[in-house]
């Protein structure tokens, strides 16, 4: 589990981009609708950053081509955008963020 931020510092309805690692695509974290949520922080239609988008509820709006993103299953919602972001597990111990990166596709199947 990778460390985020303190819950009191991710108020509801802001996002927070991290970084893991070169091997680890960027993760955005939401607090929004009473819950916490983390997808791949890059809209898959081009190269936007997620966690700069408009949320609204379960949604988070692509900033670049208003592409939809459903929080709770990374699905899109609306074209642009045709594939997908990933989602990633989250959790809260004593009070810290943590998030459990999803392994990739290539690497669960090996
Ligand atoms: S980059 Fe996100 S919709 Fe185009």
């Amino acid at each position: 589990m990778i460390p985020v931020c303190r819950i009191e510092d991710l108020p509801e309805g802001e996002s927070v981009r991290i970084e893991i690692d070169d091997a680890t695509p960027a993760i955005a974290v939401f607090h929004t609708d009473g819950a916490l949520y983390a997808v791949d922080d890059t809209c898959s239609h081009q190269d936007a950053s997620l966690s700069e988008g408009w949320v609204e509820g379960c949604f988070v709006e692509c900033p670049l081509h208003a592409a939809l993103f459903d929080l709770r299953t990374g699905a899109p919602v609306c074209l642009p955008a045709r594939r997908p972001v990933r989602t990633h597990e989250v959790s809260v111990v004593d009070g810290m963020i943590h998030v459990r990166p999803a392994v990739p596709e290539e690497e669960a199947v090996a």
